[in-house]
């Protein structure tokens, strides 16, 4: 694998500017194709796809200011206007493992200001958004100190550090569709880094909506590094990531010739494969809730009594990401606060849809 084309050229980076800051804006994302099991460091067992959100984001800013070379990252971490220190081992450990990558951040005093769109603890994994902000900021300052990289260079470089600090994480730097993981049938596909879905995608994706139902916004029991790292003795593990690059395939088919019913039922069969994985490791945990069920119940029963097009899938935690077309987001958006909030944490759910990416501030 490549990651040489990642290391810069010592040359390239004589230049040496004294204080910058730079801000970006990065989105969470929502995997229609689950990645769940990987090897070191942070390669995944198969392929995932992604659609980009917009509304649940991370608006980062990092300030450099050049100091004497230190032999490890320094840095100060403010999340929502406070002092974070508990935030700060896993931002290290990250810094640690990009070193190489970015040698200059060991030239720099990094002042990280960070804060969520999404209501803090909703049980909205910030981890991607998050991380690819941090990447993104550390990307400008590259640019800024090697102004021939291209653009194009710039994001496949921030993908690949975001997934150095949490694997989906790869998928938030562009939109609105993102595969990440190497794959046989799509041109480009990495495991180091996230690409953007090539070619038309059918009209019915455009703009699709997402709205997450907050069903539990407490701690996760068992953290996705934990989770993946089950899948390692997994019995079933292997046929898992066969059959995850199978469903690669097919919906990106689907996603180009608009088979919206062979959509639903991939995306719905891939959540509760990934939940099923959960249910069958050793130890076996269980991150649904009753109301999740209770949820996925009523979009069957919702779907059988109308002619709806509305689907739902789950990341690794209680919550419901119900998707859908534009066309029928007011149907929908009714649908959701009737019935659907009755089972979410004092009514709470996020309105979003797909998005574009990262954007600079
Ligand atoms: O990026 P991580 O290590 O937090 O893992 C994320 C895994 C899932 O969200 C469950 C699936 C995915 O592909 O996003």
């Amino acid at each position: 694998m490549n990651t040489q084309q990642f290391i810069p050229n010592s040359q390239g980076l004589e230049k040496s500017i004294e204080k910058i800051t730079f801000s970006w804006k990065t989105p969470s994302n929502i995997a229609l194709v689950k990645y769940w099991g990987k090897s070191n460091p942070q390669i995944p067992k198969n392929a995932s796809i992604s659609f980009t959100l917009n509304n649940c984001h991370t608006h980062t800013s990092i300030e450099f200011s050049k100091r004497e070379k230190s032999t490890k990252a320094n840095f100060e971490l403010y999340f929502e206007g406070k002092k974070k220190d508990d935030f700060k081992p896993k931002i290290a450990k990250f810094f640690e493992r990009i070193e190489e990558f970015c040698p200059y951040i060991l030239e720099y005093g990094m002042v990280i200001r960070s804060e969520n769109s999404f209501p803090h603890s909703s049980g909205i994994a910030s981890s991607a958004s998050g991380m690819s902000a941090i990447a993104m900021c550390l990307m400008s300052l590259e640019k800024e100190l090697t102004p021939e990289l291209s653009e194009a260079f710039v994001r496949r470089k921030a993908s690949f550090l975001a997934r150095l600090g949490s694997g989906s994480a790869s998928r938030s730097i562009e939109g609105p569709i993102v595969v990440w993981g190497e794959h046989p049938e799509i041109e480009n596909s990495s495991n180091l880094y996230g690409v953007q879905c090539e070619g038309k995608i059918h009209p019915f994706f455009e703009n699709y909506q997402d709205t997450i139902l907050l069903v539990d916004k407490g701690e996760k029991q068992v953290s996705s590094t934990i989770g993946h790292n089950l899948m390692h003795e997994h019995p079933f593990a292997e046929q898992r990531f066969i059959q995850a690059n199978q469903n690669l395939s097919k919906i990106y088919k689907y996603l180009k010739n608009g088979d919206i019913n062979a959509f639903i039922e991939l995306v719905e069969s891939e959540a509760l494969t990934l939940h099923a994985m959960m249910l069958t490791s050793h130890p076996y945990f269980i991150l649904m809730k009753p109301n999740t069920l209770e949820i996925i119940n009523a979009i069957w029963q919702y779907r059988e009594e109308t002619d709806s097009k509305v689907c739902f899938t789950l990341d690794a935690g209680a919550n419901v990401h119900v998707l859908y077309p534009e066309v029928e987001k007011a149907q929908i958006l009714q649908f959701v606060e009737n019935k659907l909030s009755n089972f979410c944490q004092k009514k709470q759910y996020i309105c979003d849809h797909v998005g574009l990416g990262a954007t600079k501030l």
